[in-house]
């Protein structure tokens, strides 16, 4: 079925991709290929407003939401129009069967007046309240914990002016909320409320995120090979899943800042710690559901951090490749005009065999000796430091232009 998605506006790169991985996580594999998007009329690509079309029924849709972090609302849409008199129609021509079975007289309902990129009084609000005359409600109103959630959502033809995607005709939505975004577990975890944090400790929003990419789930075991402070992990492990960190710097984990301020206190700060003890790492390979890091490409901890984006605005990192996973996003999340970080999600698509195996060991024992050669010639030190080329052109190398800022920030 076809819903009107809107999305909060913020990490514009990841709320496809979120709503594709919660279909594959609740649908099964395929589900996630199955999911089908078009823009409204007059929407630019970076709108909040979107249609997607998700397999399964309503449910599914309530689940898909309920999951996400950048899903505002999924709606079953009653009609749209550019005025309030094309909305009257467009509703008014909504079959019957699907309205009426959430307007009986034992329901208990509410209408919420929302905006894009426009501000309206409350008594606006409520004068369009009044003007729905023409939908037959016969419920009662409940405005705290209301059976069904009917929302009326208007954006304004501000054009490109206004700091936002450009609408260049105003929309007004009507439609009956299915699901959203349940955002009161990031207070919970979020970076400040965390027992223990480092330079680079990974925000709640981006970590849930993550660990939605990755699918995690009770029975998935999700992998973090950079896991520095923990913070992918803890996410992964609040969905259930069980985890499991490595990092090049045993003090990071091991000792944090004592006893009582280490990676395990994130964890049981707000969880019944669920890890794995006595596998060996071969074996593990066998087992690994999800590898989710936050690679430390760039400059390390204490200094900036992460990528410098390429000339097209992007980075050209290549990155690990391994035949039993598949590299299903590599999101780049803007953090300045000159940096941003590449945060990555691999699942697992095929078994570990004997044969990956032993070609993963020649692959390791290459590495390791073109590694220590190269770092032999002197190459670390300008590999990190080194400024970035300037153009032929001698213009910045950096495209500005090329990722959306929309009032005064990257998204
Ligand atoms: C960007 S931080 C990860 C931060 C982490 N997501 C968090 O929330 O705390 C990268 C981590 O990778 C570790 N690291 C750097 N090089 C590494 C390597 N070659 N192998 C494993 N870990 C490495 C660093 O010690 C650091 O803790």
């Amino acid at each position: 079925m076809w819903y009107l998605c809107v999305f909060y506006h913020r990490l514009l790169d990841y709320r496809r991709p979120e709503v594709e991985s919660l279909a594959e996580l609740f649908g099964g594999p395929g589900a996630g290929d199955a999911v089908e998007w078009r823009m409204p009329e007059n929407h630019h690509e970076d709108s909040p407003f979107h249609f997607v079309r998700l397999p399964g029924d309503e449910r599914f849709a309530a689940q898909v939401a309920n999951r996400s972090l950048l899903v505002k609302g999924i709606y079953e849409l009653w009609g749209h129009g550019t005025t309030y008199e094309e909305l009257e129609k467009s509703v008014m021509e909504y079959p019957d069967e699907r309205k009426l079975p959430y307007l009986t007289p034992e329901s208990t309902f509410k209408i919420v007046v929302d905006t894009f990129g426009k501000v309206m009084s409350s008594q606006e609000q409520n004068e369009i309240m009044k003007s729905l005359t023409y939908i037959p409600f016969k419920g009662r109103v409940n405005l705290k914990k209301p059976e069904h959630k009917f929302f009326v959502i208007e954006t304004d033809d501000y054009g490109s002016n206004n700091g936002l995607p450009p609408v260049m005709k105003r929309t007004i939505f009507f439609g009956r909320e299915v699901g959203a975004a349940d955002r009161h577990l990031l207070p919970m975890y979020q970076l400040k409320s965390r027992k223990y944090i480092g330079p680079t400790a990974m925000d709640a929003e981006m970590a849930f995120l993550m660990a939605n990419q990755g699918l995690a789930r009770p029975g998935k075991l999700v992998y973090d090979p950079f896991v520095g402070t923990g913070s992918i992990l803890v996410a992964a492990a609040h969905f259930g899943a069980m985890t499991m960190g490595a990092d090049i710097d045993i003090r990071v984990v091991r000792d944090g800042r004592g006893p009582d301020c280490n990676v395990w206190s994130n964890f049981e700060q707000v969880l019944a710690i669920r890890w794995l003890v006595g596998v060996g790492f071969l074996d593990l390979l066998l087992i690994f559901d999800a590898i989710i890091c936050d690679p430390p490409y760039g400059v390390r901890a204490g200094g900036r951090k992460s990528v410098l984006r390429g000339e097209d605005g992007s980075s050209n990192t290549q990155f690990p490749e391994h035949p039993c996973f598949k590299l299903i996003y590599s999101c780049e999340q803007i953090l300045s005009f000159r940096y941003s970080r590449v945060l990555l999600t691999m699942v697992k698509v095929a078994p570990y065999t004997e044969e990956i195996k032993k070609m993963a060991e020649e692959q390791h024992r290459d590495f390791r000796e073109n590694h220590q050669k190269w770092l032999d010639e002197g190459n670390l030190h300008s590999a990190v430091f080194s400024p970035a080329e300037p153009a032929p052109d001698g213009k910045s190398k950096f495209d500005r232009d090329s990722k959306p800022k929309y009032r005064g920030k990257y998204v």
